[in-house]
């Protein structure tokens, strides 16, 4: 469901060149959790920002659902990311000023979508990621785990096809981190395609499959195996 076929990122820095990705090619299943690891400055948030259609490949192809992401207007670009992708970050990237279900709703409410439509749909969200008695609270109300789960919810709002998570445990401690790996299990063994950029190779192991990068290059893939 996702196809990349030599795909390579350079960034002009200056007089120099970096070589951010370089002919990647790999397919990522429809169900699969996979985890992408790699030293500092290896490509990961590179590889999910191609994939999640936040930047084109300098070359090379990029399908997601048999559409190409690669060689389309901005416009277009956008409307694929909106319509297929959810993400979520290290530092949540809430709207301080909205409501948990506000904010869960976001996506949906550029798209023009009245908010009394959305509303139960958000709510069904937050109840499921455990935070149906925090859904009028603003982020400042809520603890960093508690943002982080709104996060996955306004990710999942447009039933994305792949939800794209860069280091979502960045900013959480031990324990609340196991708790988002936890959901983030639970939300695969529904069947949602995940792709989770980590360092941390506890958090990897939560995935079905382990993409190691080294140097803007696929150096390890590794199935782990249980549901694929
Ligand atoms: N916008 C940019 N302009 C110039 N160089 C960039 C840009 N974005 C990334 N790079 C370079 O591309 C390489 C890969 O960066 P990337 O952010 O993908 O690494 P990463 O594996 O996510 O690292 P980290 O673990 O530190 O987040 C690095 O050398 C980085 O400096
Ligand atoms: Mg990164």
């Amino acid at each position: 469901m996702i196809e990349l076929k030599n795909a390579s990122k350079k960034y002009q820095q200056g007089a120099r060149e970096v070589h951010a990705l370089r002919d990647v090619s790999l397919s990522i299943k429809k169900g699969e959790f996979l985890s992408v690891m790699g030293a500092s400055g290896s490509g990961k948030s590179t590889f999910l920002n191609l994939i999640g259609g936040l930047d084109q490949p300098s070359s090379g192809e990029i399908f997601i659902d048999g559409i190409p992401l690669h060689g389309i207007s901005d416009d277009e670009l956008t409307l694929i990311r909106r319509r297929r992708v959810g993400f979520i970050f290290q530092f949540f990237n809430l709207l301080p000023i909205l409501t948990a279900a506000e904010n869960v709703s976001l996506p949906l409410l550029l798209e023009g979508t009245p908010y009394s439509e959305i509303k139960p749909k958000a709510i069904k969200l937050l109840e499921q990621v455990g935070l149906s008695e925090r859904t009028e609270h603003r982020p400042e109300q809520l603890s960093g785990g508690e943002m982080q789960r709104v996060a996955i919810s306004r990710a999942l709002i447009s039933n994305p096809a792949v939800l794209l998570a860069d280091e979502p445990t960045g900013n959480l401690d031990s324990h609340t981190s196991e708790e988002i790996f936890m959901l983030l299990k639970n939300l695969h063994e529904q069947g949602q395609t995940i792709v989770m950029v980590t360092h941390d190779p506890r958090a990897a192991a939560y995935g079905s499959r382990i993409v190691t990068l080294k140097d803007g290059m696929v150096s390890e893939d590794i199935s782990l195996g249980g549901r694929a």
